[in-house]
């Protein structure tokens, strides 16, 4: 790690790079393995791997408390839990649902795949979630549903969504995928809407190498995805519906139980990484931290920038390329917002014009390497290569 003095110096000029080894945006969090190990080996013991076995049953009903909800069904990932989610919820085909782009492309996804009509609506530029005038605006007798996601955990306007969904009767699911943790008032994030789906993906705040958590407090929505997880087997040779396998493994389930056990140290270290980026990011013109809300009790899993390109002296894809080249893997995301992908295109051809929060939150945003498990020495190496490219902005977007 041997820091650039000057501008030839840069990897994509040809120095060596900052780091040997890729610095991703969030290395997956290891909890003691001797935790891990002995959640296993209950599960070899019994020779019970999946199938709702007792660590899964474990894992649901710790959630269960932390969220103060009814019901936590756990999946092998959240996508495939916001699939059997919408199963379940018969919705008519072709029938709209609202949700930002200004996130995870699973969702648009499967509202395609299950026949339905996603239609975006943009962000409100403080949160980054999903603004709830705009999808009141989009409310049509064809809507059938709200999903929005509490991007970087920050939790969404969810009183003013709530209130949208019941004068509407539209149902309210929420992406949790980012947000396991936080609070909105007094009330964990997990309890809110007809069902939060998070994600136990290995590079979540708290993961189980793959999986997804569905919470909610509706008992015959809880039974009907308990059927659809397992195939819709309600006994050994009774299938009531056409379910899938959307099931957790044991051997997940002892991850999420052994990170679930270090949590509290999990987000301290996450913590002072955010922390000590913002020590070492200060002043540097052009270049924002995101700050979370401690009365949210974020998680601090993200470290997210905006860079203002005319004040930093660089644009953002820029500044991406020569970080890529040091080995600093940090993300422009939710790029290019899912109205530009591909296959969620041809459906919106003029969402970027109706959508400028989102269109400018994917121009700017960076989201550094950060979370529990990074060195902090590496923080403040990439610190130190950020100012040393903001001071010397000039010379090198003149020669990249
Ligand atoms: C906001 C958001 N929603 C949904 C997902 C999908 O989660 P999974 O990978 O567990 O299916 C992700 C995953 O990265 C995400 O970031």
């Amino acid at each position: 790690m041997t820091p650039k003095r000057r501008v030839d110096n840069l990897a994509l000029f040809g120095g060596e790079r900052l780091f040997s080894e890729p610095r991703h945006v969030n290395k997956p969090n290891s909890p003691p393995r001797e935790l891990f190990d002995r959640y296993l080996d209950t599960a070899w013991s019994a020779a019970w791997f999946s199938n709702d076995g007792p660590l899964l049953r474990r894992f649901e009903a710790r959630l269960c408390e932390q969220f103060d909800v009814r019901h936590c069904i756990v999946t092998c990932n959240a996508t495939a839990a916001l699939d059997i989610v919408l199963q379940a919820l018969r919705l008519p085909p072709g029938g709209e649902v609202i949700l930002p782009s200004y996130t995870f492309v699973s969702t648009a996804n499967l509202l395609r795949l299950a026949g339905l009509k996603p239609v975006f609506c943009d962000i409100a530029a403080d949160s980054m979630n999903a603004d709830p005038e705009q999808c009141a605006r989009l409310i049509s007798s064809d809507t059938v549903a709200i999903i929005p996601t509490h991007v970087w955990g920050v939790p969404c306007d969810i009183d003013a969504l709530e209130a949208l969904s019941d004068q509407s009767g539209v149902p309210l699911l929420f992406d949790a995928a980012h947000a396991y943790g936080a609070v909105h008032g007094t009330r964990r994030i997990g309890g809110f809407g007809l069902a939060e789906i998070f994600s136990l993906h290995a590079t979540k705040a708290l993961h189980a190498f793959e999986g997804g958590i569905i919470a909610t407090d509706d008992d015959a929505l809880a039974d009907d995805l308990r059927l659809r997880r397992n195939f819709g087997f309600s006994g050994n040779d009774q299938v009531d519906l056409p379910g899938v396998n959307a099931k957790m493994s044991e051997a997940h389930a002892a991850m999420g139980l052994a990170n679930l056990d270090v949590f509290a140290r999990t987000i301290a270290a996450s913590r002072l990484c955010h922390e000590t980026y913002e020590q070492g990011l200060r002043g540097i013109p052009g270049l924002v931290l995101r700050m979370p809300d401690p009365a949210s009790q974020p998680n601090y899993h993200y470290v997210v920038a905006e860079l203002d390109a005319q004040q930093f002296g660089m644009d953002r894809d820029t500044l991406t390329r020569l970080l890529f080249a040091e080995n600093i893997w940090a993300r422009r995301y939710f790029y290019p917002g899912v109205h530009r992908m591909t296959p969620h295109l041809p459906l919106a051809p003029q969402a970027p014009v109706s959508l400028p929060q989102t269109e400018r939150a994917c121009n700017r945003v960076l989201v550094l390497p950060a979370g529990a498990a990074i060195d902090l020495d590496d923080v403040r190496a990439i610190c130190t290569l950020l100012r040393f490219i903001s001071e010397n902005a000039a010379v090198i977007a003149g020669r990249s």
